[in-house]
């Protein structure tokens, strides 16, 4: 068991709401006291030192806080710690196996999906939710799904292309060859 009052917040008093709460991250099963005001963003970035998950906007905007709460994307910068207690999160450090890559990974990597990559925990993690749910998404599904996530860069095109061809590793397609456009656009 883990206080995480010294990694994100001062030790309680004696009027400190405390909350013992018991999650499994990226499959490891972690107890921690905390104050029920405490986001899951900052449990896991600083309680956690999961610090791929990034924060953005704090307001729900951006996307860059995803994770999967159960298999489904939500934004941790706008949910309270304690909400996932008892469920499964898993963060962008758990997306590789075993020293393997996610195929949403190999994707980004292959089709250049990222620029300055502060969006791309977060979009690496709505994708492995849309392709887990739907194995063969339509260009529109892709966008749709990441409609959420925004790219400061702009680097949609190639985004979406990296999702396209990581849908088509996860069916046993080999993926078409990728290009070296930097795939900006504003859409
Ligand atoms: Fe959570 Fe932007 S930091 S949506
Ligand atoms: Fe820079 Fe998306 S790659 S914000």
């Amino acid at each position: 068991m883990t206080s995480l009052f010294e990694e994100v917040a001062p030790e309680p008093t004696g009027d400190t709401p405390v909350r013992r709460i018991t999650v499994s991250v990226n499959g490891e099963h972690r107890t921690v006291d905390i104050e029920p005001r405490l986001l899951l963003a900052h449990m896991l970035r600083q309680g956690l030192g999961l610090t791929g998950t990034h924060i953005g906007c704090d307001t729900t905007n951006c996307g860059a806080c995803t994770v999967l709460l159960d298999g489904r994307p939500v934004k941790s910068c706008t949910m309270f710690a304690v909400q996932a207690d008892g469920h499964d999160v898993t963060t962008v450090e758990g997306l590789a196996t075993d020293g393997e890559l996610d195929p949403v990974q190999e994707g980004f990597k292959d089709e250049h999906g990222l620029q300055c990559g502060f969006c791309t925990p977060g979009m690496m993690l709505s994708a492995r939710a849309l392709l887990d749910r739907n194995p063969d998404p339509t260009e529109d599904e892709i966008r749709w799904a990441l409609s959420g996530n925004l790219c400061r860069c702009t680097g949609y095109q190639n985004i979406v292309k990296s999702v396209m061809w990581a849908a088509a590793k996860m069916r046993g397609e080999v993926p078409a060859e990728g290009d070296d456009d930097n795939g900006s656009d504003t859409e």
